[in-house]
């Protein structure tokens, strides 16, 4: 049983939750959640949600956590070495290839998004320092942000830039350095939008709105939105929080972090939720409009009337894109350790190479939004296609296969141990019963019903 691993260890226990939260906390909490909960009609969504994140995500994300930290190498070398050693099939490797992949088509498209807010935090950066115009028209500004192809490129590249230079640098210097300090930054940052959301007068309606569920609107579609959202936020399903926990030192208790993390990261999100439903409902829009651009069109409403709106507007958006930056670290990390491990050249070189890959991958979802605007697939436009396949599908089939490789293929021995030896066997037997056969169940019928609504 190996204690450390070559690519580096987290300095403490705090230092992974930081950096599993700083991968979990990101666009999917603060741009991915109100807008997709706005498209489902809200509470019973939201509800779905919460259900999926304890009875699917947090198993898996206990299992990802076991799974790394017991082979201390990438996805794709971890898996191979317990299925060895347990007597399985190498054909195990395949979860890890699919995480690459995911973690590929997830990140083209993350990081254009995470452009988006480069481009507003440096826009509202401008009227802070040089008195650019306040952004009167939300919703035209982002339209013609979305029509100019070389300012999303541009952003989508800057975005890429600073992902790939924190990876390159590895795990201490890299990874922890990021996330101390920004991220519970942007957190009071959210609860002081949360004030301003309570103040505006549609707190009430707001809740309602995200809680009070409307039980017909659930549908095969629904659930199927519902499910990816909850790997989505929790960076589950493609071997990212697998890679993470490779470096996790071997006296932590997994259970412990695994749930501080799925916690923060869905009070982030309900925050955030709590937060945009006021401003949305105060300013007279469609809480159900949806939309990529929800929160680009709703928020610059408020920040145009909140007292300093626009150091707020600045903050906000220059923290949201940290907290994107310290999620597509995470996406980048399990490919960036694989080549290291298999290959002779070096991390900055692999670094570099799998992220040049990504963001020509990203420039099919740039293109989408403007000159390839009339080409959809199942009425997504390339982006939501990409989105679509990659969390809805792929994500969970991931999960699905984790759950089943840290519920049979491994020993009860080893992932008691890397669980927590002294755990309870009530506590144990549940995680087990839920890894074995509730998680792969409840995923099964879901991708099922996924089928039929192709
Ligand atoms: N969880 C991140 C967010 O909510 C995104 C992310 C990071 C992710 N790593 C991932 C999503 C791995 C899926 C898989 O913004």
């Amino acid at each position: 049983m190996k204690t450390t691993s070559v690519h580096g260890m987290w300095s403490s226990r705090l230092m992974f939750v930081l950096a599993a939260t700083g991968s979990a906390v990101g666009l999917g909490n603060i741009w991915r959640f109100p807008y997709i909960t706005s498209e489902n009609g809200g509470g019973a969504f939201v509800l779905v949600y919460l259900g999926c994140i304890a009875v699917v995500g947090l198993p898996i994300l206990f299992s990802e956590i076991v799974i790394g930290r017991r082979g201390r190498m990438s996805p794709i070398n971890s898996l191979k070495e317990l299925a060895d050693d347990a007597g399985a099939s190498r054909a195990w490797i395949g979860l890890g290839w699919l995480g690459v992949i995911a973690g590929f088509l997830v990140l083209s498209f993350y990081s254009v998004v995470a452009g988006w807010t480069l481009a507003y935090g440096f826009d509202y950066l401008q009227q802070l320092v040089v008195g650019a115009p306040p952004i009167s028209d939300p919703g035209q500004t982002f339209e013609n942000m979305l029509a100019s192809p070389g300012k999303l490129i541009f952003w989508h590249a800057v975005f890429m830039v600073l992902t790939v230079g924190v990876v390159a640098l590895g795990v201490e210097e890299g990874l922890e350095r990021a996330v101390s300090v920004l991220m519970p930054t942007l957190f009071v940052l959210l609860l002081v939008l949360l004030g301003y959301g309570m103040s505006t007068g549609h707190f009430q309606e707001a809740l309602g709105f995200l809680f009070s569920p409307d039980w017909s609107r659930v549908s095969g579609s629904m659930v199927v939105t519902a499910m990816g959202q909850a790997f989505f936020t929790l960076s589950l399903g493609m071997c990212a929080i697998m890679a993470y926990g490779a470096y996790l030192p071997s006296d932590v208790n997994v259970p412990r972090v695994g749930v501080a993390v799925a916690f923060s990261d869905t009070a982030v999100a309900l925050v955030a939720g709590l937060a945009i439903f006021p401003i949305v409902l105060s300013f007279g829009l469609d809480p159900e409009g949806g939309g990529a651009g929800f929160i680009f069109t709703a928020l610059p409403l408020a920040f145009n009337e909140m007292p300093f709106g626009i150091a707020y507007g600045t903050a906000f958006f220059l923290l949201l894109s940290v907290a994107a930056w310290t999620s597509s670290i995470s996406l980048l990390e399990p490919p960036t350790a694989y080549f290291v491990e298999a290959t002779n050249f070096s991390r900055k070189q692999i670094a570099i190479s799998v992220a040049t890959l990504t963001w020509l991958m990203g420039l099919l979802s740039v293109f989408g939004l403007n000159i390839w605007r009339e080409f959809t697939l199942g009425g997504k436009d390339i982006m939501g296609a990409i989105e679509f396949l990659a969390s809805n599908i792929m994500l969970p089939i991931g999960g699905l296969l984790t759950a089943v490789f840290a519920g049979w293929v491994l020993s009860n021995r080893i992932t008691r141990e890397e669980l927590d030896a002294k755990m309870p066997a009530w506590a144990f037997n549940g995680w087990l019963w839920l890894t074995r056969v509730v998680t792969p169940i409840m995923i099964v019928i879901v991708l099922l019903g996924l089928i039929g609504i192709i």
